[in-house]
């Protein structure tokens, strides 16, 4: 693997983005149009969908869908609006279909595989065929145990825009993982915010003592510099084993990790939705959903081999609560960023060569909004 220094990707002359990009209602629009309705958004694990009629309704660009696996194992994404008059269908957050699912308005009722199966006394209408209305469905694909949609009509497929990240990831078995743990955080910020702020560690010393002691935020260095995904590694300082609060690790190896990766945290910062920390011993990762320009809904999963989570002498406490702790930093900091950035004296401020993946993030954010 290529791995790049820091400041050799940085490119003299970056600046932050100006106070529109933080704060217009125009602008969340229109990313949201451009970026996340156009986009491979994660929803997050398939754990939840293994059986089928199991099912979960997500919100992608204001979209509502509910993705449900068939009677086939397959997967599908439909929009949550009934064929009929449009009404939203499914109301819970998830579920299991029995045999169908059915709009409580009319009961116009469809498989769980989208088609539409009955529509009462619309064979009076002169031309109608059930085969004409099945649930419109949005692109879904599944890998290592994460689900991604995308709304476009045609969009471009998974494997080719995921492939450079699938072979990266392939050493950390994540499909075979299971959730430890789950937390959803209110972030009164920007979701842009919320990407920088993950994508650099300068503050690590500032705001994260503890976590600065485990991960030296000069060491490691990046292998995606440039584009959609962005990030690479640190170092866990020995006498470390991984980023705990104990220092130690908290369960078995996630993968068949070769050497160097024992030592390794690696952080990557993937468009437009995922943030992915892998470790040794689990995997955390956190799903940013931009709700209004100054709030963001961020969900947040940790995934430990299922011996693990089986084992009582292992302890996942000891991630979860490094995260939690840390999260909660970066959501306050960022929060007074969200202030700071409102201002009207606020202008674009110069990135540090440390800063080299959040500059470059913003570049490809640009690209995406069509002003790179
Ligand atoms: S709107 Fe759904 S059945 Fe009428
Ligand atoms: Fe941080």
């Amino acid at each position: 693997m290529t791995y790049h220094r820091t400041p050799t990707t940085y490119v003299p002359g970056s600046r932050t983005l100006p106070r529109d990009y933080y704060v217009s209602p125009a602008i969340l629009a229109e990313e949201k149009e451009k970026i996340h309705a156009r986009s491979w958004c994660c929803i997050g694990r398939a754990a939840p969908l293994a059986e089928p009629g199991e099912y979960v309704v997500r919100t992608i660009a204001d979209e509502s869908l509910i993705v449900v696996r068939d009677r086939e194992g397959v997967l599908h994404a439909f929009f949550n609006v009934c064929r009929h008059r449009g009404t939203r269908i499914c109301r819970e957050e998830s579920g299991r279909f029995a045999q169908t699912i059915q709009c409580p308005y009319h009961a116009w009722t469809y498989g769980i595989d989208g088609r539409l199966i009955a529509a009462p006394h619309m064979q009076e209408v002169e031309g109608f065929h059930t085969a004409d209305y099945p649930l419109h469905e949005a692109a879904i694909a599944e890998w290592d145990g994460f689900v991604f949609v995308n709304l476009a009509n045609d969009p471009e497929p998974f494997d080719r825009v995921w492939a450079p990240m699938r072979a990266r990831l392939q050493r950390y078995s994540l499909s075979r993982l299971s959730i430890g743990h789950r937390v959803a955080y209110d972030v009164a910020a920007n979701w842009k915010l919320v990407f920088q702020n993950y994508s650099e560690c300068l503050h690590c010393p500032t705001i994260h003592p503890k976590l600065a002691t485990v991960l030296p935020y000069q060491s490691g260095a990046n292998d995606f510099t440039e584009g959609p995904f962005l990030g690479g590694y640190m170092e866990i300082k020995a006498p470390n084993e991984s980023a705990t609060m104990s220092g130690r690790t908290c369960g078995r190896l996630v993968g068949d990790l070769p050497e160097d990766d024992r030592h390794r945290a690696f952080y990557y910062s993937l468009m437009p939705n995922l943030l992915l920390s892998l470790h040794p011993d689990y995997v955390n990762y956190y799903l940013v959903h931009p709700i209004a320009p100054d709030r963001t809904l961020v969900e947040s999963e940790w995934l430990f081999h299922p011996d693990t989570l089986a084992d009582p002498s292992s302890r996942p406490r000891d991630a979860i609560e490094f995260w939690d702790l840390t999260n909660r930093q970066d959501w306050e900091i960022v929060e007074w960023s969200q202030r700071g950035v409102s201002s009207r004296r606020y202008g674009t401020g110069p990135y540090s060569a440390r800063e080299s993946v959040p500059a470059a993030w913003d570049r490809e954010y640009l690209r995406q909004m069509g002003r790179g």
